[in-house]
């Protein structure tokens, strides 16, 4: 039968958890979510529970990566429903603090990190975001002190990121990023997508169609920069407002103008009605 794992809302249980994890000296591993957990976040669990890893979600929905005109408000908050889910997946401890737990009177530090985090991509549409993340996942890999930590590709740059800071901060938490879950039609799993309306959610996975039309038409030798102008079209034609589609160095996200310049990543922002989407892929 599965059981629900426990849950620590505080740091002095945090930490009692974590050392009596750590006396079973086993490797463990940091799944950092914002709950509303679906079949991407459980992926995430399911590679760190083949790897023999000891898993501990953290289920947090962070302020300071929202900036006060976007969905922190409204953001789905489905604590129940998920520690029903993470039953079925042998997850040794949920870590759900409060963010006055998190952020306590009197809190004023911040991950500042350039490169990957100043690539011109979701930095440009959300400027406050990759502060408010690094400070949060620098904080979860400190209170946890994983081994490892399990990130998707669905987020391209965040992964990039945090990857970066883990190694530049000489952080004990190697971070692994693990591919993206997809639905049927090729929309990228995502918690934001129950915002959807039956006809916008039809829509939706032309952000993935394009990438794969892109980097088809790009391999056959058409210039980049021509696929991406098709790119661009198709998903604005389809009702979407484009943030940006471009092709980047898989690993700096740099700009790059072949594929000869690679490995090299394509990723797309879009806003279909009142919801924004990202997605990317290999080219
Ligand atoms: P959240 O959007 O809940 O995502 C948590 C993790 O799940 C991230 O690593 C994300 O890339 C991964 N994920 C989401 N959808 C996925 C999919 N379809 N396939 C594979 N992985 C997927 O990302 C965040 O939360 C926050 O920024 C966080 C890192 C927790 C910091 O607050």
């Amino acid at each position: 039968m599965s059981k629900r794992p426990p849950v620590a809302r505080t740091l002095p249980v945090l930490h009692r958890a974590i050392d009596g994890l750590r006396a079973r000296k086993a490797q463990v591993a940091i799944v950092p979510t914002m709950g509303a957990l679906h079949e991407g976040h459980l992926t995430l669990v399911r590679t760190a529970r083949k790897r023999g890893l000891t898993v501990v979600v953290s289920i947090f929905v962070n302020p300071t990566q929202f900036a006060p005109h976007e969905d922190f408000g409204s953001y789905p908050r489905t604590l129940n429903d998920d520690l029903k889910k993470l039953a079925g997946e042998n997850v040794d401890l949920v870590w759900a603090p409060t963010a006055q737990v998190m952020y306590p009177e009197g809190f004023v530090t911040r991950v500042a990190i350039e490169g990957p985090a100043v690539a011109g991509l979701e930095d440009t549409y959300r400027p406050h975001f990759f502060g408010g993340v690094a400070t949060v996942v620098g904080k979860l890999f400190a209170q946890t002190r994983a081994d490892f930590a399990m990130f998707g590709e669905k987020d391209y740059q965040q992964l990039q990121v945090v990857t970066r800071m883990a190694k530049d901060l000489d952080l004990r938490t190697k971070v692994i990023g693990v591919p993206t879950v997809r639905e049927k039609d090729g929309l990228a799993m995502s918690s934001r997508n129950v915002y959807l309306s039956p006809e916008e959610r039809q829509t939706a996975p032309i952000l993935h169609r394009t990438m794969k039309a892109v980097s088809a038409k790009a391999r056959a030798g058409e210039s980049l920069a021509a696929a991406l102008a098709d790119g661009r079209k198709a998903i604005t034609k389809a009702g979407f407002a484009i943030d940006y589609l471009e092709a980047r160095h898989a690993e700096t996200l740099a700009k790059i103008a072949s594929l000869k310049e690679g490995p090299v990543r394509l990723l797309v922002a879009a806003k279909i009605g009142r919801t924004r989407l990202i997605d990317n892929m290999k080219a």
